[in-house]
């Protein structure tokens, strides 16, 4: 892991850290594994977090061996109906919804000058940031349309960490699905994992909160 001292800036994912919208992602995937027939559980949410909208897609017609049984524009149609499912949970979102603690943290850290940037799979990203009033707040985004692979590759977070000219080393990566901390790590950055510690054991640092996310105990956890 690297040294407190050395990091220079954060990248971070959107959906579940920042606000609360992965539950929001959820209720929209569940609604069409209901429509397909496929068992919607616990690790199927968590298996889904962090994996853009088509891959999600996939994954939840492997379930059930599922993933042979629709066209191309069968699930062209299936991913639509359920970012528009989402996009209604979104329409009523403000600045309440960002998750406990997070504002005071991003807040520290502008004041402290710190460099911020976001690595959300999300295409959504721009309108939830809007919506939260915190757009002034990541300038730097990894547009997720550019990229060759989604999480769990470096890829994402390597590009979060380009992008405010700093090295992997320099950044601190925070993430709440399993996927995204493999994507941290292959990038040479330290990882921050949000929510259960079995699920994200592979983070260099774990808290269950996001308000327990904070310089102090980020420096305290790296020491
Ligand atoms: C990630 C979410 O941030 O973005 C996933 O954790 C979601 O649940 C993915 O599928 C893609 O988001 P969107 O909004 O482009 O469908
Ligand atoms: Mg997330």
């Amino acid at each position: 892991m690297a040294k407190f001292a050395d990091i220079k800036g954060f990248v971070f994912d959107l959906d579940g850290v920042i606000t609360d919208t992965s539950i929001f992602h959820s209720q929209a995937w569940h609604q069409v594994a209901d429509k397909v027939g496929v068992k919607w559980d616990d690790s199927l949410a968590d298996a889904l977090k962090g994996i853009s909208r088509m891959d999600s897609l996939n994954l939840i017609l492997a379930r059930d061996h599922k993933e042979n049984d629709f066209t191309a524009a069968e699930k062209e149609a299936l991913a639509t109906e359920k970012n528009d499912n989402y996009l209604k949970l979104v329409a009523q979102m403000t600045p309440a919804n960002i998750l406990p603690g997070i504002q005071a943290f991003l807040d520290d850290l502008k004041a402290k000058g710190y460099l911020l940037s976001l690595a959300s799979a999300s295409k959504n990203s721009p309108l939830v940031l809007k919506h939260l009033g915190l757009s002034d707040y990541f300038t730097k985004s990894v547009d997720p349309a550019s990229l060759k692979h989604g999480k769990p590759d470096p890829e994402i977070f390597r590009r979060g960490a380009e992008i405010l000219n700093l090295d992997p080393a320099q950044c601190i990566g925070v993430e709440d699905a399993a996927a995204g901390v493999q994507s941290i790590n292959g990038a040479g950055e330290t990882s921050v994992g949000i929510g259960d510690p079995k699920v994200l054991a592979a983070a260099d640092v774990n808290f269950t909160e996001t308000a327990q996310l904070t310089l102090s105990n980020i420096e305290a956890a790296m020491a």
